[in-house]
């Protein structure tokens, strides 16, 4: 008998998602009883709002049951044109959209579309997990630019221009950020596309926070950047985080025609179209933009009031330092002058203290935690102080 191959290059070299892993764990011993203040959670607290529900339920009673266009329903990317020219007055017509099983997957699609193996795609750290991996998935390389507390956690010029080779393809920005919640203003991000124009870069532009901003900033549309700039983006948003449904796996990517009609493609023989039903939901969402409205600004009230006292609190703790970051809804504080590695810090955190919180390494930055303000009140009053306690024992 023999025994069977060794599972491909694919398989073994991809990292599970750390995040999901440490909120996995959080969870479960929430289950088992445990009184666990988790920080760890990648999604709002809140529940997708009724009307969204209902307008899905009203779809799959009247049968919208079977395989739709791969790109999305016709509506629906109808209606996220209309949403990028009433936002950004980013006029796009309906075959740039494609309507993908989550943002993730978009992300996926964007690279997918544009890098070759052995491409370099620069990805500025602390980075969102998936996308080293993604990028390897396509035989590219990640190359990473380290842009630390120092920086805002933010790419300058400087730094993208030291990291570029002939082979670098594509730059992945992410504004606002997960994990550092750090957005960009419209002066960095257009320094930024100079660069990207001047060297051919394409850039993945992962908006998916663009409706969490808070202090009166506005979101910027990296496409609307120049007509250059336009040609070589890939814009991707999506559902989860504005409209709390992440559980409904939908996200969107637009992009110049022929990059928009390689990433249907690649959907068509990767997934096929997302959940039909799911699909009407979202378009309920563009659509009744007063309840929309009203829902997401309940959300946005209760994540500013928690990031403002979770980032006070933070900056209370000897040895603790943190950024008030301007969008998302998370805060990376910086913990390094304790000496430990983030990873040992995090696992007796949770162990001595039972508060969850996902080490920076995870996400390209040795010396921080990534701490999600997407939870009660009463949690992050009781986990800051735990974490309070807990640094306390430690020596610096
Ligand atoms: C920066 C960023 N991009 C994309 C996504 C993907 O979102 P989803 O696949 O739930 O639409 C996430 C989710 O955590 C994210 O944080």
């Amino acid at each position: 008998m023999s025994t069977p191959h060794p599972l491909s290059v694919w398989a073994r070299n991809i990292a599970p998602s750390p995040t999901l892993a440490i909120d996995a764990k959080a969870k479960a011993m929430l289950a088992a009883g445990e009184d666990v203040c988790s920080f760890a959670a990648g999604e709002p607290d809140f529940d997708t709002p009724e009307f969204i529900k209902d307008a899905a339920i009203v779809a799959l009673k009247a049968g919208k049951t079977k395989y739709a266009p791969t790109p999305g329903i016709e509506p629906l990317r109808v209606a996220v044109a209309e949403r990028y020219a009433a936002e950004y007055g980013y006029q796009l017509a309906p075959a740039q959209v494609v309507v993908s099983p989550g943002g993730k997957f978009s992300c996926y699609l964007g690279i997918l579309a544009t890098c070759n193996p052995g491409d370099e795609v620069v990805i500025p750290a602390p980075y969102w997990v998936s996308y080293p991996e993604m990028a390897k998935l396509a035989g590219a390389t990640p190359k990473f630019v380290l842009c630390d507390d120092q920086a805002g956690f933010k790419l300058t010029p400087a730094l993208l221009k030291a990291a570029l080779t002939p082979k670098s393809k594509l730059l992945v920005l992410n504004s606002p950020s997960n994990p550092t919640g750090a957005i960009y203003n419209r002066a960095e991000l257009a320094a930024l596309a100079d660069i990207c124009v001047a060297h051919n870069l394409y850039v993945l532009a992962d908006e998916m926070y663009e409706h969490l901003i808070y202090d009166g900033h506005q979101p910027v549309n990296f496409s609307m950047l120049g007509a250059e700039v336009e040609q070589r983006t890939i814009t991707v948003a999506g559902f989860s985080k504005t409209y709390a449904m992440t559980g409904w796996r939908l996200g969107t990517l637009v992009a110049p025609a022929p990059i928009a009609k390689a990433c249907a493609e690649l959907q068509s023989q990767m997934s096929s179209n997302a959940t039909t039903f799911a699909q009407y939901g979202a378009l309920a969402a563009l659509k009744e933009k007063a309840k929309a409205t009203v829902a997401l600004a309940e959300m946005k009230t209760a994540f500013d009031r928690r990031r403002k006292h979770l980032h006070a609190e933070l900056n209370k703790i000897p040895g603790v330092s943190c950024l008030l970051a301007g969008g998302a809804f998370y805060l990376f504080p910086n913990i390094s002058s304790f000496g430990l590695k983030d990873v040992d810090f995090c696992a007796r955190l949770l162990a001595q203290e039972k508060v969850a919180a996902v080490p920076g390494s995870a996400f390209g930055a040795e010396g921080y935690l990534r701490l999600s303000y997407a939870t009660s009140d009463e949690i992050i009053k009781k986990g800051v102080a735990r974490l309070a306690k807990f640094c306390s024992a430690l020596k610096r």
